[in-house]
């Protein structure tokens, strides 16, 4: 374990008072620096650069990763972020972690990362003990688990996973597949390829590809012009805010979506389109950071198990410790595991955890040449430890705890333009009254600074590292509220 950095930096508190503060990160810069417009010079020639090649119009300025270290992004005209976004949610320990940089010193780990083996047909003698020692020692209750590369491809085989569990049921433990299932499934129709339907929720995002996509609805752009499946969605709760105000209208929310799920299990029963799972993420993220009751989950798992219905749960964004517990879902205390749970992102690798029910009889049906890549593992081995070591989800509470209090202040200071502050650990959001004030507030962070992100309609979003501490929450507030003087 590399030794902490002991610098002393300045925090800004809220009342402007200073503290020593030790960084988790050595080498972190004391605080954020602009010194161009953003996107900066060199970033503004690159863009252009890569415009030329492919469509670039998402790109808001080029790092460069050998400077970045800790909570900093540092860009290629040399201005510093601090950096609360972290890539869309997916860098666990910061930048240029020491512990990260270790790694592929090891002849063998490196040899292990050049060598990328189609792990399902030749793995390395490596592989099961490290999907032992690293993912299962993660699972939430869970004995399988399968790596994949990204998170659309980690539902997507999810789902498959979930399909092929329920036909198999139906079909009968033991029963070989039929000669017509054989040859109506090469043409795309039942009984070979079953009318079966996911159902998902209004809001959701699990994912770009066509799968994945049917069940993502959180913004237009994503799927307009792609054909898509007739899949039941439901309400996801939409809460009140501060929630111990509205406790009973939350309540009747609740009770209202679930009834909604059953209501469109049963539809699509009648109509020939039996509901084979059910996907759902613990915190809606790309859709705006919507919550839902702890209860309300444990009801949905009732649901499903009642109905037959596999249920599967999306901790792509929400899982690896930034809401305080390693996956989110851990924080409603289900009566059982569900029967999947995607990861990616901070995870590093892609991949779903699941029941030995979910295992497929049969190989190949859940395959691809890589299926994930023993590289990323050994990176998460050494997050993995450094969360430990540190106690990094104990840490993230401490500074979610200083973030929350703070945009709540600031939300109290500013109720014309802020509302609804929520979420758990970092993993917290806020509305801005409209998507032109969010946006606003988005673009004059940047210029002091500070990164955050954008999701639903007009909501801030924050996902920084788990080594944020709370004198990078204070700097964040503190560049907030000046963003906020200035708007107002
Ligand atoms: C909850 C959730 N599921 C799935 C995905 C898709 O992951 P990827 O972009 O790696 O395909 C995302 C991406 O933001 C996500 O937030």
């Amino acid at each position: 374990m590399w030794s902490r950095s002991v610098g002393v930096l300045k925090t800004f508190g809220r009342a402007g008072n200073t503290r020593a503060v030790t960084s988790l990160v050595p080498g972190e810069p004391k605080e954020p620096s602009v010194i161009t417009a953003v996107p900066g010079p060199k970033s503004q020639k690159l863009i252009d650069d890569l415009n030329s090649i492919n469509q670039s119009g998402s790109v808001q300025l080029f790092g460069n990763y050998d400077k970045s270290i800790g909570n900093y992004l540092i860009d290629v005209d040399e201005n510093i972020f601090l950096d609360a976004f972290t890539q869309i949610s997916s860098i666990p320990i910061g930048y240029n972690h020491p512990e990260l940089l270790k790694v592929f010193k090891d002849e063998h780990k490196l040899k292990t990362l050049v060598n990328r083996p189609a792990l399902g047909v030749f793995p390395g003698d490596y592989w099961p003990e490290k999907l032992r020692s690293v993912l299962l020692s993660v699972s939430p209750g869970l004995s399988q688990v399968m790596t994949m590369m990204c998170g659309s491809c980690s539902n997507e085989n999810a789902y498959k996973a979930l399909f092929i569990h329920y036909r198999g049921r139906e079909r009968g433990e033991d029963v070989d597949f039929s000669e017509l299932e054989k040859t109506s499934c090469m043409i795309n129709q039942p009984p070979g390829a079953p009318k079966l339907t996911l159902l998902s929720f209004h809001g959701a995002f699990h994912g770009r590809t066509m799968a994945t996509l049917a069940t993502t609805h959180s913004k237009a752009i994503h799927k307009l012009d792609v054909p898509s499946l007739d899949w039941p969605i439901a309400h996801f709760p939409r809460y009140k805010y501060p929630l111990h105000e509205h406790q009973r209208d939350n309540e009747a929310e609740d009770r209202q979506c679930l009834a909604e799920v059953q209501d469109l299990i049963e539809k699509y029963k009648k109509k020939g389109r039996p509901v084979a799972g059910i996907v759902v993420e613990p915190i809606q993220s790309e859709g705006g950071d919507n919550e839902a009751s702890p209860e309300f989950f444990q009801q949905l798992q009732r649901i499903a198990k009642h109905n037959g219905a596999g249920l599967l749960i999306d901790e792509v964004q929400t899982g690896c410790g930034a809401t305080g517990k390693m996956w989110c879902h851990e924080h409603f205390v289900l009566e059982s595991p569900p029967d999947i749970v995607t990861f990616s992102k901070k995870m590093l690798t892609g991949g779903f955890f699941h029941n030995l029910e979910m295992r497929p009889k049969q190989p190949y049906r859940i395959f691809n040449t890589w299926i994930g890549d023993p590289g990323k593992l050994l990176l998460l081995e050494a997050v993995l430890n450094v969360i430990k070591q540190e106690n990094l989800l104990h840490q993230v509470q401490k500074s979610g705890d200083v973030l929350k209090a703070g945009l709540l202040d600031l939300e109290k200071e500013n109720p014309s333009l802020l509302n609804s502050v929520r979420g758990r650990g970092t993993f917290l959001a806020v509305n801005a009254i409209d998507t032109k004030l969010r946006d606003n507030i988005l673009v004059k962070l940047k210029a002091k600074g500070v990164i955050a992100g954008s999701c639903g309609d007009h909501s801030v979003r924050l996902r920084p590292s788990l080594t944020f501490q709370e004198h990078h929450a204070n700097i964040f507030l503190d560049k907030f509220r000046q963003v906020l003087q200035e708007v107002k």
